[in-house]
């Protein structure tokens, strides 16, 4: 968007001639993939309940499946009022592995690498995406994505208290499910830090070389970046070990992902941490 005046308004009707046509598809693209990461969310988390460990950490988890249905909901109603089509479904293949992991995690009871890959990885790149939403978008988006982003703050610090409490109890147990699920749900989640697809282009017939985030004045790398830093402070914030997601965060570069200033990443020199040669094979 090259400025508020061009901004699209919820009164706007795009057309194929329309000058904004390339921002509304890569809306289109960016929320049709938002909602299929809302419907993994909602399967997860209802997944999840029967593993908690009190009825009122079941009735918390029924609430944020809800509000993730909730999620959908708007994100399906942001498409129709910006007239642009919102997929239903899970279109992306990354969404439907990471559903994969996450029940796999469910049949070994691995309560810990459940709420690391739900409240802690996808939640902390939902912050991400929801943020940039609201830098140079539309009013509406704007106005919908800060709703959002209010209640995947809110799930994010419910997983980052839990972890903290369960860190406590068994530091090696909860250290080792964040290894398993980070090498299998991480570079699923940045492989989607992208304007290429499988296949939803194709199937929201937009141009899938002509979308870019340039619409919206942000990069790729700008973004990998900010990804990859909040993920880092969401990790600190549980109170990881420095020593086990300092390799972890190294491992990312293979993906592309490089923070913006890991100073954590020096330790790897001194023989604190393995590298990300190591990190890889720690899974
Ligand atoms: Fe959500
Ligand atoms: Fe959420």
């Amino acid at each position: 968007m090259q400025s508020t005046a061009t901004m699209p308004t919820s009164e706007a009707v795009p057309t194929p001639a329309s000058p904004d046509k390339r921002y509304f598809d890569l809306m289109a693209y960016i929320t049709s993939n938002t909602v299929a990461g809302e419907i993994m969310a909602v399967e997860n988390y209802s997944e999840m309940v029967p593993l908690m460990p009190s009825t009122d950490a079941k009735i918390d988890t029924v609430k944020q499946a809800f509000e993730e249905a909730k999620h959908i909901r708007m994100l399906s109603s942001l498409g129709k009022r910006l007239d642009y089509e919102v997929k239903d479904r899970i279109v992306e293949p990354q969404w439907l592995a990471i559903r994969k992991h996450f029940s796999a995690a469910v049949a070994k009871r691995d309560l810990a690498a459940c709420l690391i890959i739900q409240d802690i990885m996808t939640e902390t790149m939902a912050i991400v995406l929801y943020r940039m939403l609201q830098r140079d978008t539309d009013p509406v988006t704007r106005e919908t994505a800060a709703a959002i982003l209010k209640d995947e703050e809110l799930h994010l610090q419910m997983g980052i208290d839990r972890l903290a409490g369960m860190l406590e109890a068994d530091r090696e147990a909860v250290h080792d499910a964040l290894i398993w699920a980070h090498h299998r749900v991480m570079p699923e989640l940045f492989s989607m830090v992208s304007t290429s697809c499988h296949s939803l282009c194709d199937e929201l017939q937009v141009d899938c070389g002509g979308i870019g985030l340039d619409s919206i004045r942000t990069d790729i790398e700008a973004l990998r970046v900010e990804a990859l830093d909040t993920y880092m402070e969401s990790l600190d914030r549980v109170g990881f070990d420095v020593r086990v997601t300092t390799p972890l965060i190294a491992s990312m570069s293979s993906y592309g992902a490089v923070p913006s200033a890991d100073l954590r990443l020096r330790a790897t020199d001194d023989g604190a941490a393995c590298g990300a040669t190591d990190a890889a094979r720690c899974c």
